[in-house]
């Protein structure tokens, strides 16, 4: 098998194409968002597909990992893979979960937990690949925005490497787990007054005006690695395809890299049907269901984005365009769901024992809430019979706070601190409240506490 690989504007009245040696984020005749594309020859997705299996028994670093096993299908040669780093990223596991399908309304539920990756989120997949470009290219200062799992990724690896690592962190708004993270990895953390989205801004002008090389979800050979996140889910499923895809919305690079890998997966021969993705945003953080219900032509963009779900807290999100794409290849759909429908989902898949952190919850609160209101939005359907895959983001451990303030009746949309707490408004319902009980240490009273 050959290939070749160039960069590929997506406005289709541009159509500008470039080398992938340069180091580009848009396209610079149209400003648009670029895709990597490829032209292969003699590609046999049968053979591909046992060499993928294959490599699963092989304990060559590069082939235990759960993109780098995948590599035909990335921008890289094999002399290319001297640059590539892995912590053993991807091979997620795949888990039923009987409580939550039940709890949104459909016939059983299958989650793929990317948050069980080395540094806790989907990141790891995108950010090996996005990693090793910026070796081969001979980046010295890699740099990125994050509501936190990207720089807590972007952080983990460039520890293993001499890449010098500068993330943008609105001050306040990331989850405690995810600034421990960047610390510990010894990041340049630069916290910023302003949101996610005045971050992106300021990175996305310091990559163009100086030597960073940009981390963020633009760079497409960060969405080039989390592709490989279809593969491996298919590959889990004996290529039995499922019939949709819910995943959490917020710069939209995660679902636009799902869309890419099923239009290549579709041209390739790799699979004949196509799951419907359904991209969840949370109601305060969202744009792109705010562009689609309004039928705009431009993004809708929020201003002042608001959601507990620091991850996807989100108002201007980049890859907008390529989401847009990815629902019109597969027939898919966005959809908002409330703090409160947040937070009781990520109880629920709690009971099922499988701990999330709360941007992933949106795809039960968004399972459930299309199962009970698919008719208010024409054209969309869903059955409580499909065979539906949700994609969880994020671990448990990266937000403690926010699942100790939910068990506790604790949780508000808004708390502010000035060190300690000064006000708080907005009280979310602790459903599905598991209290801590106090109790005496006293063999007696805890004998009767537990009816024994
Ligand atoms: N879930 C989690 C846990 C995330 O960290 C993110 C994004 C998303 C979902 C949304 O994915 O942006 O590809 O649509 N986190 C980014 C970050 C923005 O900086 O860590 P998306």
């Amino acid at each position: 098998m050959k290939k070749s690989y160039f960069f590929q504007c997506i406005n289709v009245s541009c159509g500008a194409t470039y080398p992938a040696s340069q180091k580009l984020y848009r396209c610079p005749s149209c400003s648009d968002l670029l895709d990597l594309d490829y032209a292969f020859s003699d590609l046999d997705p049968e053979q591909l597909k046992v060499t993928f299996r294959e490599r699963r028994t092989s304990n060559l670093p590069l082939d235990v990992s759960g993109v780098w096993r995948f590599r035909e299908m990335l921008p890289f040669e094999p002399q290319d893979l001297k640059y590539a780093v892995t912590l053993g990223e991807g091979n997620t596991p795949l888990i039923e979960a009987p409580r939550s399908a039940e709890y949104a309304g459909i016939k059983h539920l299958t989650i793929k937990h990317l948050g069980w990756n080395p540094s806790g989120s989907f990141k790891d997949y995108g950010m090996t690949s996005a990693i090793c470009q910026a070796r081969k290219l001979g980046s010295k200062v890699v740099a990125c925005a994050s509501t936190g799992n990207t720089s807590a990724s972007m952080a983990a690896y460039c520890a293993r490497t001499d890449l010098k690592p500068v993330v943008f962190i609105p001050e306040g708004q990331i989850a405690y787990g995810k600034l421990s993270q960047t610390l510990d990895y010894g990041a340049l953390t630069i916290q910023l007054e302003g949101d996610f989205d005045v971050a992106m801004g300021l990175v996305e002008d310091l990559s163009s005006e100086t030597d960073l090389y940009l981390m963020n979800s633009i760079n497409p050979f960060r969405l080039e690695g989390q592709k490989t996140v279809m593969y491996g889910l298919f590959e889990q499923l004996d290529w039995k395809i499922p019939d949709r895809i819910v995943v959490p919305g917020g710069n939209l690079g995660n679902s636009s890299s799902y869309g890419k890998a099923l239009i290549e997966m579709k041209e390739l021969g790799f699979i004949d049907k196509v799951p419907r993705i359904t991209i969840i945003q949370a109601a305060g953080a969202s744009p792109l269901y705010k562009t689609l219900v309004s039928s705009s032509s431009e993004l809708v963009p929020v201003e002042d984005a608001f959601t507990l779900a620091s991850a996807i807290k989100i108002g201007h999100p980049i890859s907008w365009k390529k989401a847009v794409r990815a629902l019109n290849f597969t027939d898919g759909w966005c959809d908002v769901v409330t703090e409160q429908e947040i937070a009781d989902s990520k109880a629920v898949l709690g009971r099922d024992g499988i701990g999330c952190e709360p941007a992933s919850a949106t795809t039960v609160a968004g399972l459930k809430k299309l199962i009970e209101t698919a008719e208010r939005i024409p054209d969309v359907t869903i059955d409580p019979d499909e065979d539906i895959v949700a994609i969880l983001t994020g671990h448990q451990l990266k937000d403690p706070d926010y699942t100790v303030n939910y068990h506790l009746n604790n949780l508000y949309e808004e708390a502010t601190y000035n060190t300690v707490l000064i006000s708080k408004s907005g009280k979310l319902e602790s459903t599905f409240a598991n209290q801590p009980m106090k109790v005496a240490a006293d063999k007696k009273e805890i004998l009767r506490i537990l009816g024994l």
